[in-house]
């Protein structure tokens, strides 16, 4: 049976979808089988695993009947991608469950990408996962918002939901232009599970270059969530 993650958060742009990708690469680094589900209709996922040309079918066209569910299943070089349709109209968290549990057997690990906020997208995104993971920038307005998606994550029975900090840069926090970790995690009230650099790198990403490649500055950051997902222990170097 796969673990299913969702990854949110309360602003939007904070890094959901780059941490999604390369995370999911990560794990698929670690030999394991991760399909990525993307449940924002404003759809990104695609874009950062190269499968954008591929597309014919989405989630949407499973739950109505339009195609099987492995015909929505589009193939990157590591990770699987099932794309979202363009509105949630008739969308309900009993069919996003069935749907889901199509791929359960299928993968290790399924990676849900929410969109920002907290309302009827969250609640779609959640509705099959066991865990999740709020991503935050260390900033006072994306750190308020990322305690509100964690307790309507919670509220939406998520109870293991983890904070990744992103786009952190050590001379700012030094400088008390950004947030330090500690009080982003007080102010979260969410347990850590990784912090990632700014990295010119994944910026890169959302122009179609890979999120996860040896060398970056992330790597490791993201390398090391992925095996705390797994359960190592990894402690946390800044
Ligand atoms: N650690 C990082 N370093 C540099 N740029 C980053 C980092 N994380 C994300 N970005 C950039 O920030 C922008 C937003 O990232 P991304 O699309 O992953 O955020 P998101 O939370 O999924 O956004 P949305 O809420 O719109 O879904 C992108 O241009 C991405 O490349
Ligand atoms: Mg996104």
């Amino acid at each position: 049976m796969a673990e299913k993650i969702v990854v949110a958060s309360g602003k939007g742009g904070v890094g959901k979808t780059s941490i999604t990708v390369g995370v999911g690469k990560a794990l698929h680094a670690m030999g394991k089988k991760v399909l990525i589900i993307d449940c924002d209709i404003l759809r990104s996922v695609d874009l950062l695993t190269g499968v954008t040309e591929k597309l014919l079918y989405d989630w949407g066209d499973v739950i109505f009947g339009r195609c099987s569910s492995d015909e929505a299943v589009y193939e990157s070089a590591d990770v699987s991608v099932v794309t979202c349709p363009p509105s949630y109209d008739g969308v309900t968290e009993g069919k996003m469950k069935k749907l889901i549990a199509e791929y359960d057997e299928k993968f290790d690990i399924i990676l849900i990408d929410a969109p920002a906020g907290i309302d009827r997208g969250l609640t779609v995104s959640c509705a099959a996962a066991d865990r999740g993971i709020v991503v935050s920038t260390p900033d006072l307005v994306c750190v308020r918002s990322a305690c509100t998606a964690g307790a309507q994550m919670n509220r939406l029975g998520i109870e293991d939901v983890r904070l990744v900090i992103n786009r952190v840069m050590k001379k700012d926090i030094k400088k008390g232009r950004l947030l330090n970790v500690d009080s982003v995690i007080d102010s979260t009230q969410v347990q850590l599970i990784g912090v990632v650099p700014e990295d010119a790198k994944i910026r890169l990403g959302s122009m179609g270059k890979s999120v996860y490649k040896k060398g970056q500055v992330s790597y490791v950051p993201l390398s090391n969530i992925a095996r705390r997902i797994c359960g190592e222990y990894i402690a946390l170097s800044l």
